[in-house]
Parts: C-alpha cells; sequence; structure tokens
C-alpha cells in the first residue's frame, strides 16, 4: 500500500504549557501500543512550542513547523528561519496556507520562496493551494490551483519536487463544515497531476502525494480521502484531540475506523 500522510495543523491552539502538556500527554497514551504502518503522522504546533514538541513527541510522529520565511537570516521581526526549524527537527513545514494568505497577504511569488527555502535546506513542504468559493463559483478554481502549483514549484529540480507534499484546501471547506463531493476532489487532483505531469512528466508527478484538507474528520475519511484516491489529509480542528488524530491515523492507514482493537502486539 502506498504511504499516506496525516497531517495535523494545530494552528493557533494550545495556548499555554500546560495545554501543551496534556496534549503530549495524550497523543502518547493514545498511540501507546497501537501499530500505526502506511501512515506518516505530522503534527505541526505554533513555533513557540516546536522545541517542547521535539523533546517530547512520540517517535512515531514528525515535527511540523506552520510557516517559514525565505531569507537565511537577518533583520526580519517575527519570522522564523529554516536553520531554525532544522534545529528543532521539524522534518515538515506547512507553506501556503490559506491563513496566511488571508492574514498575511502571502502571494503565489512569496509561496514558491518559501518551498525552494525549506527543500534547500532538507525541510519538506506541506504546500498548501486551493481555490475561493468566488472562484468556483466564476468556474475558475482550476485554473487557481494550477497557477498555484506552477509558482510554488518554479525552479525547483524534479528530484526536489518528489520531495514536496501537496494539500489541496478549497478554501470555502476550512472550518466551516461544508464539504465537497468525492468526484469534486478526485477531479482537482487530477488537475493537479496535470500540473506536476506538464512540470515532471508523468512518474514523477506520481511520486508527490496530494492530500485533502478542510473540515476533516474521522467520519468523513472515505468521501474526503479514500473515495477520491488521495494519499492522505491535513486536519484542523479535529487534529486538537489525540484520540481522534490516532482513530484517522489507524482509518486511512487501513486499520478500519473502530477502537475495538486496543493493542495490535498480540495480534
Ligand atoms: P479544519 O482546518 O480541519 O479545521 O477545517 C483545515 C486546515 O486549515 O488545514
Amino acid at each position: 500500500m502506498k504511504k499516506r500522510y496525516l497531517v495535523g495543523n494545530l494552528k493557533m491552539n494550545l495556548n499555554s504549557v500546560s495545554e501543551t502538556e496534556h496534549y503530549l500527554v495524550a497523543l502518547k497514551k493514545e498511540l501507546f501500543g497501537k501499530r500505526i504502518e502506511n501512515v506518516e503522522i505530522v503534527v505541526a504546533p505554533s513555533s513557540i512550542y516546536l522545541e517542547r514538541f521535539s523533546r517530547e513527541l512520540p517517535e512515531n510522529v514528525s515535527l511540523g513547523a506552520q510557516d517559514v520565511f525565505w531569507e537565511k537570516e537577518g533583520s526580519y521581526t517575527s519570522q522564523i528561519s529554516t536553520s531554525m526549524l532544522n534545529d528543532v527537527h521539524a522534518g515538515f513545514v506547512v507553506i501556503g496556507h490559506s491563513e496566511r494568505r488571508l492574514y498575511a497577504h502571502e502571494t503565489d511569488g512569496e509561496v514558491g520562496w518559501k518551498v525552494r527555502a525549506a527543500l534547500h535546506e532538507n525541510i519538506r513542504p506541506i504546500l498548501c493551494v486551493g481555490e475561493t468559493a468566488e472562484d468556483r463559483e466564476r468556474g475558475v478554481a482550476a485554473d487557481i490551483v494550477s497557477g498555484q502549483i506552477v509558482e510554488a514549484f518554479r525552479d525547483v529540480s524534479p528530484m526536489m519536487a518528489e520531495r514536496v507534499v501537496v494539500a489541496y484546501e478549497p478554501r470555502w471547506a476550512i472550518g466551516s463544515d461544508v464539504i465537497p463531493e468525492s468526484e469534486d476532489i478526485f477531479e482537482m487532483r487530477i488537475v493537479i497531476h496535470r500540473a506536476l505531469a506538464e512540470a515532471y512528466g508523468p512518474s514523477v508527478a506520481d511520486r508527490i502525494p496530494v492530500l485533502y484538507g478542510g473540515s476533516v474528520k474521522e467520519s468523513l475519511l472515505d468521501r474526503l480521502c479514500l473515495e477520491p484516491r488521495m494519499d492522505g489529509v491535513l486536519v484542523g480542528r479535529e487534529s486538537l484531540y489525540p484520540h481522534e488524530l490516532v482513530r484517522m491515523a489507524r482509518h486511512i492507514g487501513g486499520y478500519g475506523s473502530t477502537d475495538s482493537e486496543v493493542s495490535d502486539n498480540n495480534s
């Protein structure tokens, strides 16, 4: 089975050291004794807690950051460099999330700079792309998403491109509980694959994972991930519950969605 990804974007939540501690303890407990194969779990906390997560995350969970800056160092107040991320062993970084594009007015060009900066320092970008509700109404969703892909992968070599994880997140589905049909997700998967295949050829495009994000919860995984043949999911709100995070990982990893199998060690 092809490896899948479950990315938990904790956003600006877990607003204290004690909440962070509770989360980490609960995550460890939920993962204990459970075999999770074929799924890479990535958790992306606020940057202020990256170091703590780095020390305390369970071994089978990777650390992600929520953003990075393209310059290596210098007078860039509030920004976070790739070296800082490497220092705390963050193997992944979310880039171009719609909330960054919306509140920080991040452009496709800047997203591309960040992707290249991360790849250069061996950090895997989780590149977010997606259209707004108006784009969809105007019938330009596919153009918008392919345009975002083209800009983000500009000047990225085929070898480096394979290190990128793409997350298709229709903006109108994020934090909203309005979700697309499986067919619409699958269609966008094809759009993304086509844009990547034009740049790198089909076999490289095949190797670039494409996730779905936007109002994901365990009960919707068939519709949002498995039926449209996505390589995993990017989860916001539900990732704040370690129990749900682990259930989702097991579901997309092919272990079914129930909790009945508490430990696989005895099987
Ligand atoms: P949500 O967020 O799961 O809360 O909709 C998804 C995201 O922002 O990536």
